[in-house]
């Protein structure tokens, strides 16, 4: 059977140091043709769109392609495009003010690179001007010749719509309250009177550029594996995403596979993350697939999963709790270890700020650019923990380099998981990151992938001091 085959070379192919399967690019003679991209920024309605849509193109190329993105900027603020998840020289890397030169209306700057690693991998605006937030960015997927192919796949990228002035709040530290976790308790999600904070408010949750029941249903053959590429694009919101009468076997984070496949109902996948899942459907129907979120338009983040002649029936829709349902974990993927050794890490950095008023996020008690580098060496292997002292979750991000997770909440893992986004809970939540110190040299940078929280400073930068 082709998934026994599936799930024996995923357990194959990726080692208990997943990070060392992850291998950079091989750089091909300048002579191979690259392929040749022109991305555009325009303002559209509200927003900014790459090439005239929300999400920007699916941009997908075989691993180790040489790949020339001409970007030209068609707008009024400042931009800069950054490969999220993709292991690029630094000049490469795309983050404006760090790497290059913002990119100012009528100028371009021309991105030009081998693809590596494979997988499900994103691009976005990194001008720190909300440019992501307002629409640009897109998935790229980078294809793997060794995996076997899936029957159908999908590319779903979630996002959501701010209401702008909301934004803008929040930046200053008066939005509403911080709503963490969409299934936590309801209590948390209230606002209570004087205790606002840093959370943005949305007039749209979309799927692929548009709000249910607008959304491109997706069309299934009975009993065939349908991979489904889902990235979380929202520049604050953590989602979870179910299928309706299904489970969904996710087989690589951030684009990288995991250890083993897991079987889960839900799907936690916070701002910034892609996951891989494989469903199939066996029973005709249609399926509502939704990203669960904790406000009343959240219903709008959903689209059709349907068998031949099911266009039309009333879609399933998945319980609106997240009760007795099996979710995806960083610690189900990865297992526990029983004996947590406690070594301590190489470096920790305690991420607070936030609150009334308050549009500090910090990291040790300081803003960027005054929060504290990481300085590696060349070779080191670094160990890096999180402390969020904050009452807000933060997605942890790290440029140029898939770390391995290794530890969550005091439990470690027995199969790390590699990724480049994590996210960090509130209220004393810890993770631990390995680096294997072995990109180009240059500044990388480190941050939260919270976008207002990013612009009011929780970043950090990593850098090669040899
Ligand atoms: Cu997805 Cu610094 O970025
Ligand atoms: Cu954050």
């Amino acid at each position: 059977m082709t998934q026994v085959n599936r799930a024996d070379f995923l357990r194959a192919g990726a080692g208990t140091l997943a990070v060392a399967s992850l291998r950079w690019p091989a750089r091909r003679a300048s002579a191979s043709e690259p392929v040749e991209v022109t991305l555009r920024s325009a303002p559209l309605r509200d927003g900014l769109a790459y090439n005239g849509t929300i999400p920007g193109p699916l941009l997908r190329v075989a691993h180790g392609q040489r790949i020339r993105v001409r970007y030209v900027s068609g707008v009024d603020v400042p931009t800069s495009v950054h490969w999220h998840g993709l292991l690029l020289p630094n000049d490469m890397d795309g983050v404006a003010g760090l790497t290059q030169a913002a990119v100012h209306r009528g100028g371009e700057y021309v991105y030009d690179f081998v693809a590596g690693p494979s997988g499900t991998r994103w691009y976005h605006d990194h001008a720190f001007q909300l440019g992501m937030a307002r629409g640009l960015f897109g998935m790229f997927v980078v294809e793997d010749r060794n995996e076997e192919p899936a029957d159908a796949e999908f590319a779903l990228v979630f996002h959501d719509v701010p209401v702008w002035n909301s934004i803008e709040a929040a930046l200053r530290g008066m939005g509403t309250a911080p709503m963490n976790d969409p299934m936590g308790s309801p209590e948390s999600m209230q606002m209570d009177g004087g205790k606002m904070g840093d959370e943005v408010t949305y007039a749209a949750h979309c799927i692929n550029g548009a709000s249910y029941p607008n959304v491109k249903r997706l069309a299934v053959r009975l009993g065939e594996r349908v991979r489904l590429r889902l990235l979380n694009a929202s520049p604050t919101l953590t989602r979870y995403v179910r299928l309706a009468g299904h489970s969904l076997t996710v087989t690589h984070a951030d684009g990288n596979a995991l250890a083993a496949p897991v079987e889960v109902d839900a799907l936690r996948i916070a701002t910034g993350e892609r996951y891989d899942a494989i469903v199939v459907v066996r029973d005709p129907g249609a399926f509502l697939l939704e990203g669960l979120g904790g406000d009343s338009l959240a219903s709008q983040q959903a689209v059709v999963v349907y068998t031949e002649g099911m266009e039309n029936a009333p879609p399933l829709r998945a319980s609106p709790t997240l009760e007795g349902a099996r979710v995806f974990s960083y610690e189900l993927a990865g297992g526990i270890a029983a004996a947590a050794h406690s070594e301590p890490p190489d470096f920790e950095m305690t991420l607070g700020g936030g609150g009334w008023k308050n549009p500090r996020w910090t990291i040790d008690d300081r803003v960027w650019p005054q929060t504290p580098k990481l300085r590696v060496q060349r070779g080191q292997v670094a160990t890096l923990r999180f402390r969020n002292t904050s009452e807000m979750d933060h997605p942890m991000h790290l440029h140029g380099h898939i770390f391995a997770l290794t530890e969550v909440d005091g439990k470690s893992l027995l199969r790390p998981l590699s990724k480049d986004v994590v996210l960090v809970a509130a209220n004393g939540g810890t993770v631990t990151w390995r680096i294997v110190a072995d990109a180009p040299a240059g500044r990388w940078l480190l941050h939260c992938h919270n976008e207002v929280h990013m612009v009011d400073g929780m970043m950090s930068e990593l850098v090669y001091v040899s």
